[in-house]
């Protein structure tokens, strides 16, 4: 069934969050700050992509300085900073699209906890700052830091300080606290893997290790919770966001097949660099709306030799991890790419990671198609498992996500509406649920949360309702992603709170 493999290949960014953020008459400070920090974020990314003098980093740089500069109009100086993971300007945590990793968050990461931008901030320091956040760490240290670099680059108008920071440190970094934000800092490992393999520079290793630790303790804390981050997204590029969200799904799948921590910290590894050839191929490519020539598919093809080639150079990754890259567009059957021969089999992590791989490409919104809803996408797969897949591990993928995935809009037996948020591990077919409209369609404000495990009736103590059916959500205005993805969020926040 070539529309599945072929769907999985064309990765295209997503700059929806950004914009919305930018763009609206009625922002608050606040959100147009999100907005500016989502811009220079950007603007670092546009840097591992294009050399300095190309015209669209310039646009890019210029979008967010303008975004910047007017904010500087209403006040003298913004500091932000960084505190227990959390991006903070004045008494206000900014939203996980600002904070997530670029250019500000990978900064306060460096060895800088505030950073204040001053009036007066010119596009070319908007430029430098970019620069040097684009830099490995070692390679700034060797240059006795953030500081000394800015005074080298003539940077004035913005200012690094220490704070004292009460949250968990470690080497340098923080010990993410919450499930979202183990996301935002896994998100920025891929990042800064794919990005340093790119410019020819040594994959990130141990920032994987860590962060694949990181991920492997909240599976093993609680599997169906780090299925709904895969429901976070549109907040980064879409390559780095699929990459982190094929790790979370084939740890979680992983973990219920029973591997060990080290098997899962491996396979993790493996999934989170699973794409990492991609970076050769041209954005052009990658981005092109519609379907591709034969050049333009020949050069997607290549990306799993190439992942292959990059990641056998680094011994520190776990054996099996370019042959993870090598296979994961392999089908079953041995059929998909590259073409092999004399090839007996594939891995399991790598049928692992294809299967994820197609579960998120089905899933996700392309250019060209709308995404399919999580139980079609299970459903096709399940069709197309005898070639595809390896037929238990469907199923067990299938038991994962439960009869209704998270990101399915539902009806209940009640004729209220909404959105399954986490599958439930007692029983599959009776999924967390975030209610969004009552019997007559009128919106719940706010949502309700239901567990149709817990929800008892008092007499018989049976479940008082269960799921009707699954509906098309956009009739009703609703992005069930994103009512995933809110959810998500509040979860992480109330992990926060303390006792
Ligand atoms: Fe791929
Ligand atoms: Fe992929």
């Amino acid at each position: 069934m070539e529309a599945l493999a072929a769907d999985n290949d064309v990765e295209t960014p997503d700059t929806s969050a950004s914009a919305a953020a930018t763009t609206t008459g009625e922002a608050t400070f606040s959100e147009r700050l999100e907005g500016a920090i989502v811009a220079l974020n950007r603007a670092r990314t546009t840097l591992d992509f294009y050399p300095p003098e190309h015209p669209l980093l310039q646009r890019s740089l210029e979008h967010a300085h303008t975004l910047f500069s007017d904010l500087l109009a209403e006040t003298p100086e913004i500091t932000l900073k960084l505190i227990e993971g959390h991006m903070v300007y004045g008494d206000q945590r900014l939203f996980a699209g600002a904070a997530s990793p670029g250019l500000v968050g990978g900064l306060l990461r460096r060895d800088v906890q505030s950073m204040t931008f001053v009036k007066g901030l010119r596009v070319e320091e908007v430029a430098e700052l970019a620069r040097i956040a684009h830099m490995q760490p070692a390679e700034l240290a060797a240059r006795d830091g953030v500081q000394a670099e800015m005074g080298r680059r003539g940077i004035t108008h913005v200012r690094f300080e220490d704070l004292v920071i009460t949250g968990t440190q470690a080497g340098g970094g923080y010990v993410a606290a919450s499930a979202g934000d183990v996301y935002l800092r896994a998100l920025d490992v891929v990042h800064g893997a794919m990005s340093s393999a790119f410019s020819g520079r040594i994959v990130d290793v141990e920032g994987t290790r860590d962060v694949v630790r990181e991920l492997v303790d909240r599976v093993l804390e609680d599997r169906s919770v780090v299925v709904s981050l895969t429901c976070l997204r549109g907040h980064d590029d879409y390559t780095f966001a699929h990459s982190l969200h094929i790790c979370l799904l084939a740890l979680a799948l992983g973990e219920s097949m029973g591997l060990d921590q080290s098997q899962l910290c491996d396979l993790g590894a493996c999934a989170l660099l699973h794409d990492v050839g991609k970076i050769l191929v041209p954005l052009s490519v990658l981005r092109k709306p519609g379907r591709l020539d034969d050049t333009e598919w020949a050069a997607i093809c290549r990306h799993p030799v190439d992942g292959a080639r990059i990641l056998s150079e680094h011994e520190e990754l776990p054996i099996l991890a370019p042959v993870v890259a090598f296979e994961h567009h392999l089908r079953y059957d041995l059929s998909g790419y590259p073409k092999v021969q004399g090839h007996s089999e594939m891995s399991p992590f790598s049928m692992i990671v294809a299967i994820s791989d197609v579960y998120d490409a089905l899933t996700t919104e392309r250019p060209y198609r709308q995404p399919m809803r999580p139980e079609q996408a299970l459903e096709t797969m399940i069709q197309e498992e005898a070639r595809q897949f390896e037929p238990r591990l469907v199923r067990w993928f299938a038991d994962l996500l439960g009869a209704y995935p998270p990101g399915s809009f539902v009806e209940l037996t009640s004729g209220e509406t909404g959105v399954v948020c986490r599958a439930n591990p007692e029983d599959a077919s009776r999924p967390c649920v975030r209610l969004l409209f009552d019997a007559d369609g009128e919106p719940i404000d706010p949502p309700a949360d239901i567990d149709l495990v817990a929800d008892t009736d008092v007499a018989s103590g049976e479940p008082r309702y269960a799921i009707s059916r699954c509906l098309d959500a956009s009739p009703a205005g609703v992005a069930p992603m994103d009512v995933v993805a809110e959810w998500a969020q509040g979860q992480a926040e109330a992990q926060d709170e303390p006792e």
